[in-house]
């Protein structure tokens, strides 16, 4: 590998996890290609050829990886069968299509955790809202669509016998409700020589209503038995795929301490765009290790962080404006990432906020800074 752009990189998708993929492959001086459907999607004015095409659509991610050499994804819901097909032309795909296809399906995932022992919360699969009243008696459940789950949508909770008058009908499964103490995520990267590296375990606090992560603190407050033991399971699961790339995996801690494993993520996750700052490699750099085969980077914490999701306010549709940066700006540490999408529609994702700071009590103050002052709106 020279470094000068003799490998050609597709990705699919070009929102803002794509933008930051570009924003670390600049420093490696490769040339990237992306696809998204979105004319003014956020890496289109970033990345060295942009091509407008739907992910899903098996002919377009086929015509669009014809000159790529190695190709990716910035979201998992792409065409995985002409992802495969590009496999077997010879083209370096990672994730694997397989492993792609295994996971946008929520019962396939859950299948995987339980066939290698992964720990998950009990779940059966129902195929209607007339199965699902067959299982009255597992109340008070979770309900999960097989497909096409993206931020909270595809996901409820249903408590009792009147909220499953309003349950899905659709293929999907039945998880158990966990009373969690917290969410947390596990990062970890492995390259295609077999090297794994993870990132300390970081805490997710969820937005109440619109099931977004609002912001997490980096590293989590566990302690050192259980974030072993996170580590250990984001190891086992990368090693039982044989993963190559970047994989985010979502759990929970129960309230008796134990873990369990939500859901996966086959590449760069909300729940590490902290690690730009605050750690000695990014998940995006890391990621590109990972596909290129290069040695992992380190991923220890220089400081303790916080991550706000500036998410569009309620009311708002149009063209956006960020309220409050500029006085953002004054206090010490922290950094703001503009995702340059045109328009800004209600609790949609349009930057985010890094926060370092020694004192974790003054991250958690600062935190609530942010929210007070940076508004999204429409102008
Ligand atoms: N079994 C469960 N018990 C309690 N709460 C749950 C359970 N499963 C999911 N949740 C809650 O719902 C949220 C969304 O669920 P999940 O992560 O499975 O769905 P998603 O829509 O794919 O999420 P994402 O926003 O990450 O794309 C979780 O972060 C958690 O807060
Ligand atoms: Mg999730």
């Amino acid at each position: 590998m020279h470094f000068y752009r003799d490998t050609k990189i597709g990705v699919l998708g070009g929102g803002q996890l794509g933008r930051m993929l570009i924003q670390a492959a600049v420093d490696y001086n490769l040339h990237i290609g992306v696809m998204d459907p979105n004319p003014e999607a956020p890496c289109r004015w970033l990345a060295h050829d942009f091509v407008v095409g739907s992910l899903t659509d098996y002919d377009a991610v086929m015509a669009f990886g014809k000159d790529k050499d190695v190709l990716t994804i910035e979201i998992e819901n792409v065409n995985a069968d002409a992802l495969a097909a590009l496999q077997a032309e010879g083209k370096r795909v990672y994730p694997d299509p397989a492993t792609i296809k295994m996971i946008q399906d929520k019962r396939s995932q859950k299948q995987f955790f339980e066939s290698y022992k992964i720990p998950t919360a009990p779940f059966v699969l129902v195929e209607s809202k007339a199965d699902v009243y067959r299982h009255m008696g597992r109340l008070p459940m979770v309900q999960k669509l097989a497909k096409a789950g993206y931020d909270g949508r595809g996901v409820q909770v249903l408590r009792d016998a009147e909220q499953v008058e309003e349950a899905f009908d659709a293929p999907g499964l039945l998880e158990e409700f966990v009373p969690f103490e917290k969410e947390i995520a596990v990062i970890v990267a492995r390259n295609l020589s077999g090297e794994v590296a993870t990132f300390p375990v970081v805490e997710m606090v969820f937005h109440p209503v619109h099931n977004l992560v609002e912001y997490l603190f980096a590293p989590a407050n566990i302690s050192p038995v259980l974030a072993t033991e996170a580590d250990h399971i984001a190891r086992q699961i990368v090693d039982d795929l044989k993963f190559v790339g970047l994989l985010a995996i979502e759990m929970f801690v129960t309230p008796d301490g134990k873990i369990l494993v939500n859901e996966m993520a086959p590449r760069p996750h909300n729940s590490g765009h902290h690690t730009i700052r605050a750690n000695a490699t990014s998940q995006y750099e890391q990621h590109l290790r990972a596909i290129l085969d290069l040695p992992l980077g380190a991923t220890y914490g220089l400081s303790p962080a916080a991550m706000v999701n500036l998410l569009g306010e309620a009311g708002h549709t149009g063209p956006a404006i960020y309220e409050g940066i500029e006085q953002l700006l004054a206090t010490p540490g922290v950094y703001p990432h503009i995702y340059g999408k045109a328009e800004t529609k209600p609790h949609r994702k349009m930057g985010h906020v890094t926060i370092l700071d020694a004192d974790v009590n003054r991250l958690e103050h600062t935190v609530q800074q942010v929210k007070e002052l940076v508004k999204v709106v429409s102008g």
